[in-house]
């Protein structure tokens, strides 16, 4: 686990607030994608205002605008160049710098077309120089000249970057990065490089300075959840193969150094991980995404069951319920050991719930295979399924398969998803009516200013009168009625 040494980055950022001092500037940031991004996007704020840029969600009024893409599927282009296309009269009348990062930067293609199309960006970076921000910045301001900043090594862990966080409930904790599955349809392993995780000290630091700040609710991030530290194991790599081997220390401008230790606290594994975390006080929950099937020990079944804070409901990425698409998309399990799985869970688990990811339409699959995916998910009787229409991405070994399915048919089969897994979540409400269900009070509701909104142990978003005292609290609150998106509540007294 080698780390970056992020002493130089401190120093350009401070370079960059004197440079900025007094001048009011301000920021503003799209963030698409997963919540790897969004959680990359937090520290990109959290560098942004060590360097003396303000957040603003008015992009009219932005001195700088950061776009941090996604490229999982191929809708997020068009997005990003549509939002490009209307920013370029900013970048006209007022000199706004534009920077462009995160997992789109890592196709070559589309840095290609950037260059070409839309010469007015300023940085463009990736996935692996996301800590260099402060340089970039610095030398667009000094240089004007256009920055490329991307890496196509796999990156190294990086610790200590200031972030700024969205919520003040909730917080995200990337607990690994990278991928080493190469599913045949998915890019992210091309775009995010190899699993690489970051230590456990790192991590346990992390989320017990997040208890002291408040937080509830932990979300441990990575692609691969369930093999954090396995890549470490098999290389022989220490725990502890640091370049700032001090303890923690804050630096100036909201940089700190990082710990490092090796197995600290008895954590090897993610089992072990998440009962390191259970025993951290104040935080009330703990979730994680995403988990792989085919790495889904007992020992992990275990800790969820054994951990009290553990939220007893786990995304598992189905993907397709056929043995056979399974097999071509790589994700090395059958139907029936997926089923198996749930049913060992589901035992072992008391009140399991699970959501799932499906996508439907991957080159081959036919009606029989798309059947065996109604199958599953009736059989499951999932809590939340995130559905896609197959996408097919430059590069990845799904792009170049014979017999892909044609739009119309994807179409076609992603409706009829849709509307079995709707009234499976339909019936699936029913059961919440009357019960008492623990729901943790993430604030206001959005659509609502007098009604406050949480979120049940299942991920159900549950909307109740109250005072806003509550927020931050987990309390018994009774279904009175539902809906398809969410629940209706009353706290109980
Ligand atoms: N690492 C996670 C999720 C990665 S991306 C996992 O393995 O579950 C999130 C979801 O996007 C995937 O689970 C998959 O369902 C979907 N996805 C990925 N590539 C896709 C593609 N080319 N077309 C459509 N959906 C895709
Ligand atoms: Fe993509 Fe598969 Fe890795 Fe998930 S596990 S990121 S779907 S390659
Ligand atoms: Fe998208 Fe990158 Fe996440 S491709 S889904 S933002 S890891």
């Amino acid at each position: 686990m080698e780390k970056i040494d992020i002493t130089k980055q401190v120093e350009w950022a401070q370079k960059v607030a004197k440079i900025n001092e007094g001048k009011n500037l301000k920021y503003a940031i799209y963030t698409m994608g997963c919540q790897l991004n969004e959680n990359d996007s937090e520290k990109l704020c959290g560098m942004m205002e060590t360097m003396n840029y303000c957040k603003t969600e008015k992009i009219e009024e932005a001195d700088l605008v950061v776009f941090n893409t996604c490229c999982v599927r191929e809708n997020a282009e068009d997005k990003l160049f549509g939002k490009l296309g209307e920013i370029k009269k900013f970048k006209e009348t007022k000199g706004t710098i534009i920077a462009i990062g995160g997992c789109m930067m890592q196709e070559k293609h589309i840095v290609e077309k950037l260059k070409q199309s839309y010469p007015f960006v300023d940085i463009i970076f990736g996935t692996h120089t996301l800590h260099k921000f402060a340089e970039d910045i610095y030398q667009i301001l000094i240089n004007r000249k256009r920055i490329e900043d991307i890496l196509d090594i796999d990156g190294e862990v990086i610790e200590g970057l200031p972030i700024k966080r969205e919520d003040s409930v909730k917080a995200s904790v990337t607990i690994m990065n990278g991928c080493n599955n190469f599913c045949t349809y998915c890019i992210v392993p091309y775009v995010r490089g190899r699993e690489r995780s970051r230590s456990p000290r790192d991590i346990l630091d992390e989320i017990q300075e997040l208890s002291k700040q408040g937080y509830k609710e932990i979300m441990l991030l990575g692609q691969n959840v369930n093999s954090y530290l396995r890549s470490e194991k098999e290389k022989g790599i220490p725990f502890e193969n640091n370049l700032l081997s001090k303890p923690s220390v804050s630096c100036q401008q909201g940089y700190t150094r990082s710990n490092s230790e090796s197995e600290y606290e008895g954590v090897n594994s993610f089992a072990t991980l998440l009962r390191a975390i259970n025993e951290i006080e104040g935080i009330e929950r703990i979730r994680f995404i995403s988990p792989h099937p085919k790495d889904f020990t007992d020992d992990v079944i275990e800790a969820i069951r054994d951990c009290d804070k553990v939220c007893k409901f786990v995304h598992l990425p189905l993907q397709s319920g056929s043995t056979q698409v399974l097999n071509k998309m790589n994700r090395k399990y059958t139907k029936e050991q997926y089923l198996q799985l749930v049913e060992k869970m589901k035992q072992t688990i008391p009140n399991l719930t699970l959501s799932t990811d499906i996508i439907v339409g991957f080159p081959g699959e036919t009606e029989e295979d798309f059947t065996d995916t109604l199958d599953v998910v009736k059989q499951v009787g999932f809590e939340q399924v995130y559905m896609f229409i197959y996408s097919k991405r430059v590069g990845t070994p799904g792009a170049q398969m014979p017999n892909q399915v044609p739009e119309a048919t994807k179409h076609e089969r992603f409706d009829r998803l849709k509307r079995l897994v709707e009234s499976k979540i339909a019936q699936q409400n029913q059961t919440y009516v009357g019960t008492t269900q623990k729901v943790l009070i993430e604030g206001k509701s959005k659509n609502n200013e007098n009604m406050l909104t949480g979120r049940t142990d299942s991920n159900k978003v549950v909307v109740l009168e109250g005072s806003e005292e509550l927020i931050g609290q987990v309390v018994p609150v009774t279904i009175v009625s539902e809906h398809m998106w969410y629940l209706k509540g009353r706290k109980e007294v």
